[in-house]
C-alpha cells in the first residue's frame, strides 16, 4: 500500500516512523510519502495561503499549491504503481463523513491513498471541483465533531486505523476480530493473571470465574453478553444502527 501525506507540517507525522506502523513501512508492506506543501509554491515567502474572498476571518489555503502538488504525486504514484494506478485523494475535515471502523476496513484494501491537511480556515473549494472533474476520487472523512488545528492528527489516527489492518501488519489477526468496533459492538472486559487481585487499597478484586473454566462455549457466550451490555450502557448508538442493519445488536432482541 502506497500512501502519500501532503502537509504544512512534514514533522507531525514523525509517530509514523514508531511501532507497528514503522515496523511495516521498514518491511515494504506499507510505502508512506511526506510531502512539504510549500515545496509547491514558488514566490519568495512560499505562499500557501491569503485572506477570503468575500471577506471573514483567518485565512484560506491558495488552490495553485494544491493543484501542483497532487500533479507531482500522481506523476509519482504512478511512476512506482503503474499508469493506470488511482489513488482515493481524503481530505480529514470537520465538515467530512464520520471515519468509522468500516471506512478503516475499506480503506485497507486500497493500493494507494493520499492524504492532504487542510491548516487555517480551510481550502479553496476550487481544489475539490478540480480533482473531482479530472476524475479523482475524493473523500472527506472527520474524525468526530469537533475541531483540530488541522488535518495531521486525523492523518495519524486515520493511518493507524487502516495500516493495522493490512494482512501482515499486527501479528495475531485474531486479535483484529475480537476487538471493539470490529462486529459494530465495544469490546468485553479483559482480565490476566493473578486471577484474585488485592488492590493497593487492600480490596480483594476477584476476575469472573467463568474465565477460569476453560469452557470455551460459555467463555464466548459470556464475553457476547458483556459486549451487548456494555454498548447498550456506553454507546446505544451503536446497537440502534446494528439493529436497523440487522447484525450483531439484533440478537439481543428476544
Ligand atoms: N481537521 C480539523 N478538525 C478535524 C476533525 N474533527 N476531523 C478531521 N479533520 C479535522
Amino acid at each position: 500500500m502506497r500512501i502519500d501525506v501532503l502537509t504544512l507540517f512534514p514533522e507531525y507525522l514523525a509517530p509514523l516512523e514508531l511501532s507497528l506502523i514503522g515496523k511495516a513501512r521498514r518491511e515494504g508492506i506499507v510505502d508512506l510519502h511526506v510531502h512539504q506543501l510549500r515545496d509547491f509554491t514558488h514566490d519568495r515567502h512560499r505562499t500557501v495561503d491569503d485572506t477570503p474572498l468575500g471577506g471573514g476571518a483567518g485565512m484560506v489555503m491558495k488552490p495553485e499549491p494544491w493543484a501542483e502538488a497532487f500533479a507531482a504525486v500522481q506523476a509519482a504514484g504512478r511512476a512506482e504503481l503503474g499508469e493506470q494506478a488511482r489513488p482515493l485523494v481524503v481530505f480529514p475535515n470537520p465538515a467530512g463523513a464520520p471515519f468509522a471502523q468500516a471506512t478503516a476496513q475499506e480503506w485497507s484494501g486500497r493500493d494507494w491513498i493520499v492524504f492532504a491537511c487542510g491548516r487555517y480556515e480551510g481550502i479553496d473549494e476550487r481544489v475539490y471541483e478540480h480533482l473531482a472533474d479530472g476524475g479523482v476520487e475524493v473523500a472527506l472523512a472527520s474524525l468526530g465533531d469537533y475541531v483540530l488545528n488541522g488535518g495531521e492528527v486525523a492523518v495519524l489516527a486515520i493511518t493507524e486505523a487502516i495500516v493495522r489492518l493490512v494482512p501482515g501488519v499486527v501479528g495475531n489477526a485474531e486479535s483484529l476480530v475480537e476487538e471493539s468496533h470490529s462486529e459494530g459492538l465495544l469490546e468485553y472486559p479483559l482480565y490476566t493473571r493473578p486471577a484474585s487481585w488485592t488492590d493497593p487499597d487492600g480490596t480483594l478484586r476477584e476476575a469472573p470465574e467463568i474465565l477460569l473454566s476453560g469452557d470455551h462455549g460459555r467463555i464466548a457466550a459470556w464475553r457476547r453478553e458483556q459486549s451487548l451490555a456494555r454498548t447498550a450502557q456506553r454507546r446505544p448508538d451503536l446497537l440502534e444502527a446494528s439493529e436497523r442493519r440487522g447484525d450483531a445488536g439484533a440478537v439481543t432482541k428476544p
